[in-house]
């Protein structure tokens, strides 16, 4: 056997946050703010440029440089034969100018001659067709010989450069997704997983409900991954395809923890292991790896989409960042993001130029979050190849920052000058603490429910972000949290579509508002089980005495139609969902239905648990106005004062400073003390535009 073999790892039920790798914050020193870095491919470049290149870096202001990405047809030209001298001369090069390296496996990109000799290790699609050398992010990551071949490059660059002075740390592969692998490999390790989890296929047959359709299994060895390409999206097994998606994510975070182990062995222990998650990454779950230290994000905000008001489009989307800055933070309590996009990319429906300002302000975004790193994909705009239309910090010259490289630049001369203001032990202004908020979410949710949507109207991914922009239109500082979380820290829990609960669950639920918490939730919550079964009881059985009221039947319109709501005497509209409440004897109506047949029923109900209350908002509206108002009345009923951002303005609070970005249309003047210490920027935010101050 290959000195490198490993078995492959077939316990992949383990999942759920280490509370021993929450420590990612001792790798950057709290006085430092955020650290800054650029991607940099020497490989791609003449080698008599390496130099002039990295000088270049030094002099814009980043401090670390990101290597070795995609780059295993140059470490290892051949199989078992390593070649590391070329990027010794980049290290020796970047030691130099001071810069710091941040090192990447190469997992995401395997060579050719890999292809030749072990066709196998690439993944298969729906069709079962075999993706193919030549582009990247195809590996099959439960193959054997993929697993082989990942464990000896990373093995040999962990040995090279795990004790070297200047690498701060290492990213695992590139934006891990959870790919559907329909491979033979990947057939027989969901197969095991099938074993691990239910142990007797009269358990799987009960879970899957494999009485419908004759599905029925004899042994795991009949089972094949559900096919989604060759059946439909709506003839498959929803409970079958929920384990499919937990086996893929598990998979993922397995396969990852295994790169993290291998690095560990060798290692120096002031070097971190962290991974790139997309923004918007809906199968990998970065909750269920174990031995990283942290997570990051990648970001592109722009991709062509219209956003807010006339600019928009040149401004990017808002929530990108917003969401994934908080959620990312879940892993190791850091927040950092891995790339951020550096001007128009290649890959957008249209691609235009950003609003001068644009990339600066989603850099101070970043660093309002909480942001420890950031930095950017790429430093020079390739002349060829797949991506050459898409910005780098530096114009196909070579030597030119481009409009993004100078808004870079600017920003981190910035925070060298924050830096110096820093104080350190500021704690939160009372204020603030005061509106805290927590929103409860997971990645099983939005698979289930995005199965089974029931109306086209349902976004399930910006579900859980309308209330986390509400939330931020109050001024309140928010976490996005898993349901194992500690609720205690937060004055205000929301449950938004929380589909697949259990009865521990909502004790823990329960007892956060009998304590003195205020607890939101909102339609689509417990109904199914964590198979996704429905109760064999009333709807959302398990919460009725929670909410105070009974779920009867939902409704949905056509998006031209209007559903009316009156709460109070104001009105409202909805189309999308509507659950009509029975309430109970104690309970609280705060907003009725008030046209279609069952006008007069409740819509929003809350009642008071021991010192605390809970809320169910049984609507989901599409100007969110009246979630927005049941909201507001809850965060002042408990004292919280609130502000009034409009959407796009938000405002952290971090280390002593206030930091507001401005993605909207419109100049927006901020609310603050005469006495404020403006830092960055103007009282007057502009599109695009970004302000720093302390009270
Ligand atoms: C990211 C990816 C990068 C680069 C970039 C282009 O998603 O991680 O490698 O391809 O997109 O925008």
């Amino acid at each position: 056997m290959n000195k490198y073999a490993i078995p492959i790892i077939i316990t992949l039920l383990i999942s759920g946050l280490n509370a021993a790798a929450q420590g990612g914050n001792r790798f950057f020193p709290e006085k430092d703010l955020i650290t800054t870095g650029i991607y940099y491919y020497p490989e791609h470049w003449n080698e008599n440029q390496w130099e002039r290149d990295i000088k270049k870096i030094a002099g814009m202001g980043y401090e670390f440089v990101h290597l070795a990405e995609f780059a295993w047809f140059k470490m290892e030209p051949e199989e078992g034969k390593f070649e590391f001298d070329w990027l010794d001369k980049v290290m020796a090069l970047c030691a130099k100018y001071n810069l710091k390296v941040m090192m990447c496996t190469p997992s995401a990109a395997t060579p050719a001659w890999m292809r030749v000799k072990y066709p196998e290790t690439f993944v298969m699609d729906g069709h079962y067709i075999r993706a193919e050398h030549g582009t990247r992010g195809l590996g099959s990551i439960v193959n054997p010989a993929y697993r082989r071949f990942v464990a000896a490059i990373v093995t040999e660059m962990a040995k090279r450069y795990g004790q070297h002075k200047n690498v701060i740390g290492w990213q695992l592969d590139n934006e891990p997704d959870a790919k559907p692998d329909y491979s033979p490999s990947s057939q027989e390790a969901f197969r095991q997983w099938l074993r691990n989890k239910y142990k007797t296929i009269e358990a799987l047959n009960a879970a899957w409900g494999a009485a419908f359709w004759s599905q029925w299994y004899d042994s795991f060895d009949q089972v094949i991954i559900p096919n989604t390409n060759l059946v439909g999206w709506w003839g498959n097994n929803p409970h079958a395809l929920l384990d499919f998606k937990r086996y893929s994510a598990d998979a993922q975070a397995e396969f990852l923890d295994f790169q993290a182990a291998t690095l560990r062995s060798y290692i120096s222990k002031e070097q971190f292991i962290t991974t790139n998650y997309t923004a918007v990454s809906t199968g990998a779950d970065p909750r269920r790896t174990n031995k990283l230290d942290f997570a990051t994000y990648t970001a592109y905000p722009n991709g062509g989409t219209n956003n807010i008001g006339e600019l928009g489009f040149r401004l990017g989307n808002s929530k990108v960042i917003l969401f994934a800055a908080e959620y990312y933070k879940n892993v190791g309590g850091v927040s950092g993001v891995m790339e951020i996009q550096p001007g128009p990319v290649n890959w957008g429906s249209y691609n235009p130029l950003l609003l001068p300002g644009t990339v600066r302000m989603w850099l101070y975004h970043t660093f309002a979050a909480g942001g420890k790193l950031a930095s950017s994909y790429r430093f020079r705009q390739i002349n060829y190849s797949a991506e050459q239309y898409h910005a780098g910090v530096i114009l196909p010259d070579g030597v030119t920052p481009s409009p993004g490289g100078e808004e870079y630049m600017q920003f981190m001369k910035e925070i060298k000058a924050l830096r110096k203001q820093y104080k350190p032990g500021a704690t939160m202004p009372a204020t603030l603490a005061a509106r805290s908020t927590a929103i409860l979410w997971n990645l099983e949710n939005y698979w289930t429910i995005d199965r089974q949507k029931q109306t086209w109207q349902w976004d399930t991914w910006n579900y859980p972000i309308k209330f986390l922009e509400i939330a931020k239109s109050f001024g309140a500082p928010v976490d996005v949290i898993p349901e194992t979380a500690d609720l205690s820290k937060y004055r205000f829990v929301i449950v938004p579509a929380y589909e697949m609960a259990d009865s521990a669950l909502v004790k823990k639920w329960s007892e956060y508002a009998a304590n003195g918490g205020h607890l939101i939730i909102t339609c689509r919550t417990a109904t199914k089980d964590r198979m996704g079964h429905f109760w064999e009881a009333e709807w959302a059985a398990p919460i009725s005495t929670l909410i105070g009221a009974q779920v009867k039947a939902t409704d949905m319109l056509s998006n031209s139609g209007k559903g009316e709501i009156l709460m109070g005497s104001a009105h409202y509209s909805w189309n999308n969902w509507a659950d009509l409440l029975a309430p109970d004897k104690n309970t609280e109506t705060l907003a009725v239905f008030d046209n279609q047949f069952y006008k007069g029923k409740a819509a929003v109900v809350k009642h008071k648990v021991g010192k605390g209350s809970i809320t169910y908002i049984g609507v989901d509206t599409d100007d969110s106005k009246l979630e927005q108002d049941v909201l507001h009345g809850i965060y002042t009923g408990a004292g919280a004062t609130t502000e009034n951002y409009p959407p796009g303005i938000y405002v952290y609070w971090r280390d002593g400073f206030y930091v507001a970005v401005n993605y909207s249309s419109d100049n927006y003047t901020m609310n603050m003390p005469a006495t404020a210490n403006i830092m960055v920027g103007e009282k007057i935010l502009q599109p695009g535009g970004v302000l720093v101050w302390t009270e």
